[in-house]
């Protein structure tokens, strides 16, 4: 125990806030993501590419691409074990929304394990989120976690594409860490709402925040119904695929942006542990998108892409 206190005293980390601790997960993780950008194109696609940008190709292909393929790198050797089916995305939106309940159920209990990590986060005198602001951010992940879930459920088609099952721990930690982030700012509030009632009162900024969070969640419901309409695998071209290759990446970045917006301590315009969290949305969503154009212009030309935007309109 002395040696793991002193492992993190060298590192200047032994007295970190929870939030600090999400912080250092997100951009950690994101830092990783984009130090795999930069590696050769086909290294960065057998680490990074999931689902149907590497799904197996039909045996008469499987059989031509043997033939021309050049031999497998180190990568792709690594990446071909721990191969896990995409399907088990659903686990991400159980892992969060198990999460939005276990941190409900702390809340309504006045539970130990919020009350040591409120008062942890409360000592470290960052700035602190009201009751409504943080109460909101939770009502509206769990929401995100329970419409995920459902899509899985009853709106995506069953498919027999893979991901690495280092994505599928990554995806559990995020969701893990992004489940505290969201009340994490608001320890103050909790704290105080436990001995005597708080004040609800919901400002301009929570109720815009939370309209576009519902449009943003709305649009990528839609998304997530063409792509599951499709036969497997063609080129999506309706609604707000028309004009991005990937919006459904679009919406969820729009989504955390507007949590951070609504989870915003009183002063400032965003939540600095849920921006970070976008961090790595934006990354790793990034580097996906990129992938998924790249097997887009394989598959059915760059011709068919063009005048699209990849993620982010006017800008990737
Ligand atoms: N917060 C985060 O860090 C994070 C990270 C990743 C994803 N997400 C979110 O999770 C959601 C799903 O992401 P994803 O990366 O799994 O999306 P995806 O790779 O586009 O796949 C989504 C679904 O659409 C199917 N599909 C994709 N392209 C298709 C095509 N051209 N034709 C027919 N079907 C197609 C896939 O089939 P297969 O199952 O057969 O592949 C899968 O069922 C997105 O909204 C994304 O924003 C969030």
């Amino acid at each position: 125990m002395d040696s793991v206190s002193g492992l993190l005293a060298t590192l200047g980390v032994d007295d970190l806030s929870p939030a600090e601790w999400c912080q250092v997960f997100f951009i950690v993780s994101a830092g990783c993501v984009f130090m795999i950008q930069v590696l050769p194109d086909d290294m960065r696609s057998a680490l990074m590419d999931y689902g149907a940008r590497r799904a197996k190709p039909s045996q008469a292909s499987a059989e031509k691409t043997k033939a021309q393929a050049p031999s497998q790198g180190f990568f792709d050797v690594l990446t071909s074990y721990g191969q896990l089916p995409h399907s088990w995305f659903i686990h991400f939106y159980i892992a969060s929304v198990l999460w939005s309940i276990f941190w409900g159920w702390q809340f309504m209990s006045k539970g130990s394990l919020m009350r040591t990590m409120a008062e942890m986060q409360h000592r470290s005198q960052s700035p602190e989120v009201d009751l409504t602001g943080t109460l909101v951010a939770w009502l509206l992940m769990s929401y995100q976690g329970v419409r995920r879930l459902f899509e899985c459920i009853f709106v995506t088609k069953p498919g027999s594409s893979p991901m690495w099952f280092v994505h599928w721990v990554l995806g559990l930690a995020y969701y893990t860490a992004t489940g505290v982030s969201v009340w994490i700012h608001g320890s103050r509030a909790i704290l105080q709402s436990w001995e005597s009632p708080q004040p609800i009162h919901f400002t301009p900024q929570i109720i815009i925040g939370a309209a576009v969070f519902g449009f943003a969640g709305a649009q990528q419901n839609h998304c997530h119904s063409h792509l599951a309409g499709l036969k497997k695998y063609t080129l999506p071209n309706e609604g707000w695929f028309k004009y991005l290759i990937c919006p459904h990446y679009t919406f969820e970045c729009i989504l955390y942006l507007s949590l951070a917006v609504v989870a915003a301590p009183a002063g400032c315009m965003v939540n600095r542990s849920v921006l970070c969290a976008l961090v790595f949305v934006l990354t790793n969503l990034g580097a996906t998108a990129y992938g998924t154009k790249a097997w887009y212009a394989d598959k059915f030309g760059a011709g068919k892409l063009a005048g699209k935007w990849t993620m982010i309109p006017f800008v990737f």
